[in-house]
């Protein structure tokens, strides 16, 4: 088993790559920060961690005991060190300034804590998505940070990754050449280099999609699903498999390490949101890991990665996994 350590992989990819130093600390204190997040999720009602807050967060959405706290954590571990100019989450409705007593650098973090929080009470995994930009023009330290400063293409992004807390915690990430998976050591605290190289397979006979929402979808996903499930009789001439575990971060999991295509798209039950997932801090981290993997990701017509966002809180609809079948939905989008 390789004795590869997340700290000595980000060492290697200064020496190959040039990564600044300051980035690799970024990535070893969001990876602390989730070490963290796995011990509380782990210790659940032992913890008393579990349940609601009894708040909303900026969506609407009720937040749960530990997406608050799992912000908070990542809040804390990151504000201090002197490597961020600020961050933004899903939690919280304006982007976190760093507080005037710390340093400021050069990077923007920008997360979802707690993914798949629906899935916390009843010991499903869940995880946490992160995105990694440059600051435009630095921060000059004084003033506020604007929201306008996040508002920056997918392709603009030197680190994505995300953190599972399932049957074993792990860290998935890319800094733009390939993705790498790392296993947490509970006992010893470090992340271990697991997975070297990952790829997602270009064909697949699984997808991910919630399935109750079929009649609020629009016809060009109304009729690829039907062809999915048609099976070898229909005109895809094979049978597929489903599963749907409502994380994001187990679906997209399950596909970086078996093949898939993942989907949530846009559907009538809100006309005015573009889908449900957000842009900045699910569909493009998960995006890019993706497309690092060898996969591809659109939102039906577009590269996820080319969107320009226009709101921290943005939301999009979400194809992704195995090329051949994310060109063949996007196809048929576009013949619509
Ligand atoms: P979050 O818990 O951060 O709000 O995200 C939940 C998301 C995503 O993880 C998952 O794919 C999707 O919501 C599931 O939605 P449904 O409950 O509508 O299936
Ligand atoms: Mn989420
Ligand atoms: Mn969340």
């Amino acid at each position: 088993m390789s004795s590869i350590t997340l700290s000595r992989y980000l060492i290697e990819q200064t020496r190959n790559f040039n990564t600044p130093a300051d980035l690799r600390f970024l990535i070893e204190v969001v990876a602390r920060a989730c070490r963290q997040i796995s011990h509380e999720v782990s210790l659940g009602a032992l913890g008393g961690v579990l349940g609601s807050m009894g708040t909303e967060n900026v969506q609407g959405e009720v937040q749960k005991k530990l997406d608050v706290l799992s912000n908070d954590i990542l809040l804390e571990a990151n504000e201090w060190g002197g490597h961020l100019a600020g961050m933004a989450s899903e939690e919280m409705e304006q982007a976190y300034q760093i507080p005037g007593k710390y340093p400021k650098g050069a990077y923007l973090l920008v997360f979802d804590p707690l993914d798949g929080s629906s899935n916390i009470d009843v010991n499903v995994s869940v995880g946490t998505i992160f995105s990694v930009l440059r600051c435009p023009n630095g921060h000059n330290g004084k003033g506020d940070l604007s929201e306008e400063a996040f508002l920056q293409k997918g392709t603009e992004q030197v680190c994505a990754g995300y953190a599972i807390y399932g049957p074993q915690t792990m860290l998935v990430l890319t800094l733009g050449n390939g993705v790498k998976g790392f296993t947490l050591d509970p006992h010893m605290g470090n992340w271990v280099l697991t997975h070297d190289n990952i790829r997602v397979p270009e064909q697949t006979a699984e997808f991910a999609i919630n399935m109750s929402n079929q009649r609020h979808w629009e016809a060009p996903v109304k009729r690829y699903v039907s062809e999915l499930l048609a099976g070898k009789e229909g005109p895809l001439g094979k049978n597929y498999n489903m599963r749907w575990i409502a994380s994001m971060v187990a679906d997209v999991h399950r596909i970086l390490t078996r093949g898939g295509i993942f989907m949530y798209p846009r559907d009538a039950r809100e006309p005015e949101k573009p889908g449900k997932l957000r842009l900045m801090y699910e569909a493009n981290p998960m995006s890019m890991i993706i497309e690092q993997a060898g996969g591809a990701a659109t939102n039906g017509t577009q590269r996820i990665l080319d969107i320009q966002p226009d709101s921290l809180h943005q939301r999009v609809a979400v194809f992704l996994g195995s090329k051949e079948e994310v060109e063949r939905i996007t196809a048929y989008h576009n013949q619509a």
